[in-house]
């Protein structure tokens, strides 16, 4: 079993790359099924939900190579279009590839999807989307087969800006003749970014970052190539992980137009972030202060994502929070493991209420993927040793978050524990 060995209480100084971003890769990833022919995909992070991508594109029957951060998917030959229970079982974002199949091959099967436990997580904004543009709907137990002998561009009007159901709209929307247009689709900057790879293979998709995207629809795509955007939830941990340990750090290729709102809660808890040449520069010398009331919500609000890292950082400051979540049910599952650290956190229903105590070293578990990325942030903070566990959850979305942690200055390390 593999752990983080933590030793807090120490200011950084240092600079970190920030990888491509998963959230974008994930739909990108989807996309190549578009085409006949090969996608080029530079930036491409290697992350355990990317490689799952990968082996669902593998099985389908398109030839996949990854060299260095480009990843080449060739989906000239599609061999089928079930995704097996294991690779969707892995992670949410699977379902991305039923509307990607459904627009090339005019069928997708696969059984619910599944990742990070947080709380209820339905995919009828999806399906609705899918049957709006003519597809039937079968449901057997956990599975789903989704059919369209001709999918028709049309207006739909999502309840609710899911990210996910706006790119399964998107992507099921370039096999349907016409015009499509998504009202109240999800503005997040990763559905700007599978617009522009769709745009690099000669889909007319317009709109993206607004509430409403047009899709025309039906055209054969060709082969092309796209640099995938860094990742702002990567860049948000970088951040609030200098926030929580001050001192100073530079993220090289972070884009602050990403993390505006990360930036102005940190900002009014004290920090100092700088828009540089090479990305974001963040400095922290005093303590950092409570900012009173904070909500997440779709973008551009502050980000679900960023609502434990904020809070890890914010544990050990001074000062009262409350962070409510609107996104997600069970998003709050880290706080148990910050007051294994020492943090005075109470969650009751939606809201988690913080005063900024001095924090120090346990052993705590991560318990989600952002949750489990919190602790470690927390544990920078702590004075002493810390050990998180669970780090499975946690290289679903870091290329190697102890690597960039050490770049920055952290005393981190990841070292196996051997059970007998
Ligand atoms: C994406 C991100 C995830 C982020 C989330 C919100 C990826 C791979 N994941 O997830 O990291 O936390 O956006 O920014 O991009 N909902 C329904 N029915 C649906 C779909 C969603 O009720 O069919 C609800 C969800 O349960 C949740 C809310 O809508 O409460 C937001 O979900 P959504 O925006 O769809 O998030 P994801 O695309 O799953």
């Amino acid at each position: 079993m593999e752990y983080f060995a933590v030793t807090g209480g120490r200011p950084l100084a240092g600079e970190v790359r920030v990888h491509g971003a998963k959230n974008s890769a994930l739909p990108i990833l989807a996309a190549t099924l578009l085409v006949r022919g090969e996608s080029v995909v530079h930036n491409c992070p290697a992350l355990t939900d990317i490689q799952t991508a990968l082996d669902i594109l593998s099985c389908l029957g398109c030839q996949v190579r990854r060299t260095g951060e480009t990843v080449t998917v060739d989906a000239a030959h599609l061999t089928g279009a079930a995704i097996p229970d294991e690779l969707m079982g892995r992670m949410r974002a699977s379902v991305l590839f039923l509307g990607a199949l459904l627009a090339r091959q005019g069928e997708a099967s696969a059984c619910w999807p599944g990742g990070c436990a947080l709380g209820r997580r339905p995919i009828d904004l999806h399906i609705r989307a899918f049957q709006a543009l003519g597809a039937q709907v079968e449901t057997r137990g956990e599975h789903l087969r989704l059919t369209a002998a001709r999918l028709a561009g049309r207006r739909l009007s999502l309840p609710f800006p899911s990210v996910g159901a706006t790119e399964n709209a998107m992507l099921a929307a370039c096999g349907a003749a016409g015009l499509t247009r998504i009202c109240n689709a999800a503005r997040e900057p990763e559905i700007v970014d599978l617009q522009g790879f769709l745009q690099a293979l000669g889909a007319r998709v317009t709109g993206a970052g607004t509430e409403e995207i047009h899709v025309s629809g039906g055209l054969p795509l060709h082969p092309g190539t796209y640099r995938v955007m860094p990742d702002r939830i990567v860049t948000a941990t970088y951040l609030c992980a200098v926030a929580s340990a001050g001192g100073q750090g530079v993220l090289q290729g972070a884009r602050g137009d990403h993390v505006e709102p990360v930036t102005a809660a940190l900002s009014a808890a004290g920090c100092r972030v700088r828009c540089i040449p090479e990305g974001l520069q963040i400095t922290r010398d005093g303590s950092l202060r409570g900012i009173g009331a904070l909500q997440t919500g779709p973008y551009p609000a502050f980000p679900t994502d960023a609502q434990p890292l904020l809070a890890a950082a914010l544990a050990g400051g001074t000062g009262e929070t409350a962070i409510t979540e609107t996104i997600f049910d069970h998003r709050f599952r880290y706080a148990q493991g910050l007051e294994a650290l020492g943090a005075q956190v109470r969650a009751a229903g939606e809201t988690l209420y913080l005063t900024g105590h001095p924090l120090h070293g346990g052993s705590v578990e991560a318990p989600d993927l952002r949750g489990g990325a919190a602790l470690t942030l927390a544990a920078l903070a702590a004075e002493g040793e810390s050990r998180i566990t669970g780090l499975r959850h946690i290289d679903r979305g870091y290329e190697a978050l102890e690597q960039d942690l050490a770049a920055l200055g952290a005393d981190i390390r990841r070292e196996t524990l051997c059970v007998l």
